[in-house]
């Protein structure tokens, strides 16, 4: 069956253009001009999905986000199936997600499960980066293997000691290791030592609401990591990527390495572009609870917001992911009600990427091209998926999104699809709305409903990250 997106303005990564998009089975056919030969003759046999007035826009890639993930204590609230589903209605058409090595156990056991919770569950197609939270023999040499079966990325820790984190001698092998496999470092940077130091201090001070999450969490600590990363990457001769990037002295940290001609690469995410530690993390009661992530919150005063909208524009930041990794208030943040440190970890947004970021080019902080460049191309390219998704191209997958520049979406708890009981974004009005939604040549979201289901979504062997492409 054969569709054609007639009338639209196709955004690309490098310019935008009236263009209709022939879509046969689950691939992208053609992008024709409108009212050629070419275009009225597929017009004839093709259904028509009529896209004057909007932007059609490769369909988001998100590649961070934690659906059903055990922390301990609790597990992140949106399954594969709602977190996917609610991705779908944000525009996002593939995730990849974390399987986790926890410190003692095995890498494959811990994939294996993570699959058995995502393959048949997923409403858009999904790769999955592995967590090395034990660098040892047995995990440096699964990397290699899992690099072959299409799982090219690892993230490691320099925060959570004893859970989670990598001290710089297993930092340093597991670079080595990735020079050798092909392999993408993800990093998240934080000084963990000397962060949990300041939170028992904190502790013990009395200092227990959620705000002192941010206060002990030093922007510092997050530079120095940053910096500490950068160098071990550059002596381990691997690629490096910095994941949930929240501060201007982090920033700085990459800009500079990237500057000197390093492969060193950073996301950020929509809550260190729009939320801060004085409103968000620091609200009264207990309602900064809702706000505890890592990195995170940073302080409105001190330009953090300015500095990585800028860093987006130039490039300094690569790629929006949204590290959603949602819990509710009520039985899950409520876990750290007398002591901040044990309120879970993570903000739920993976509904809300495509939105937010388009704000930015309402408000000409980027541009319509590097909007979907941040969204989509990029993260495609940099985890290796390109071309297959994030582009509108002849050979690529039918992931398209349809967006309404002249419509306006509410944020709210009461009518977003992620199992969360609150929004971190509640009330916001924004310009803009993802009306149709088409993944893998089938439209899963339009008219306000979804159409699609937890079977259709794939699992996508992933090649190397196409970072130097
Ligand atoms: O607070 C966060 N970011 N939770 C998810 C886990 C991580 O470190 O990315
Ligand atoms: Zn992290
Ligand atoms: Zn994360």
């Amino acid at each position: 069956m054969t569709t054609l997106i007639s009338g639209g303005k196709v955004i690309s990564a490098t310019g935008a253009d009236l263009a209709d998009v022939l879509v046969d089975g689950e691939k992208i056919v053609a992008v024709l001009q409108p009212g050629s030969d070419i275009a009225k003759s597929a017009a004839e046999s093709a259904e028509i999905i009529d896209a004057t007035g909007k932007y059609v826009i490769p369909g988001g890639v998100d590649v961070h986000t934690h659906m059903e993930t055990d922390v301990g204590p609790t597990v992140s609230s949106d399954t594969f199936e709602s977190g996917t589903t609610a991705a779908a209605w944000g525009g996002t058409t593939t995730i990849v997600d974390f399987a986790t090595q926890g410190f003692g156990e095995q890498v494959r056991e811990s994939l294996d499960a993570t699959m058995a919770r995502a393959e048949g569950n997923c409403a858009i197609d999904f790769g999955v980066h592995m967590v090395i939270g034990d660098v040892n023999e047995t995990s440096l040499s699964e990397m290699d293997k899992l690099v072959d079966e299409g799982i090219s990325s690892f993230k490691l820790f320099m925060a959570y000691p004893g859970r989670l984190l990598s001290d710089d001698r297993q930092i340093l092998l597991a670079m080595q290791q990735c020079a050798g496999n092909g392999g993408m470092i993800m990093m998240h940077a934080e000084n963990g030592i000397a962060i949990d130091l300041l939170a028992e201090q904190a502790v013990a001070r009395g200092e227990t609401d959620p705000v002192n999450h941010g206060y002990v969490r030093r922007e510092a600590l997050e530079s120095e990591a940053t910096f500490r990363a950068i160098k071990l990457a550059e002596v381990g001769a691997a690629p490096l990527y910095i994941v949930h990037l929240s501060s201007s002295g982090a920033l700085e940290q990459v800009s500079r390495a990237r500057h000197d001609g390093a492969n060193v690469f950073a996301e950020t995410c929509p809550q260190y572009l729009y939320l801060s530690l004085e409103d968000h993390l620091g609200a009264p009661g207990f309602e900064g609870a809702k706000y505890v992530c890592s990195t995170p919150l940073r302080s409105k005063h001190e330009h953090h917001h300015r500095d990585l909208w800028n860093g987006l524009r130039t490039n300094a930041l690569s790629v929006i992911a949204t590290d959603h990794c949602p819990f509710c208030m009520n039985d899950q943040k409520d876990l750290g009600v007398d002591d901040f440190r044990s309120i879970p970890n993570g903000i739920g947004g993976v509904e809300h990427r495509i939105d937010l970021i388009y704000q930015g080019v309402v408000t000409g902080e980027i541009s319509l091209s590097r909007w979907v460049e941040l969204c989509a191309t990029t993260p495609a390219r940099m985890f290796g998926m390109y071309p297959q998704k994030g582009t509108i191209q002849p050979g690529a997958d039918a992931d398209i999104v349809l967006y309404d520049p002249n419509a306006t979406t509410t944020i709210s708890a009461d009518t977003h699809h992620m199992n969360m009981d609150y929004s971190a974004y509640e009330g916001i009005t924004i310009d803009g709305k993802v009306e149709t939604v088409m993944s893998r040549g089938t439209v899963i979201v339009s008219n306000d409903t979804f159409h699609g289901s937890a079977s259709h979504g794939r699992y996508i062997r992933r090649g190397l990250s196409q970072y130097l492409n």
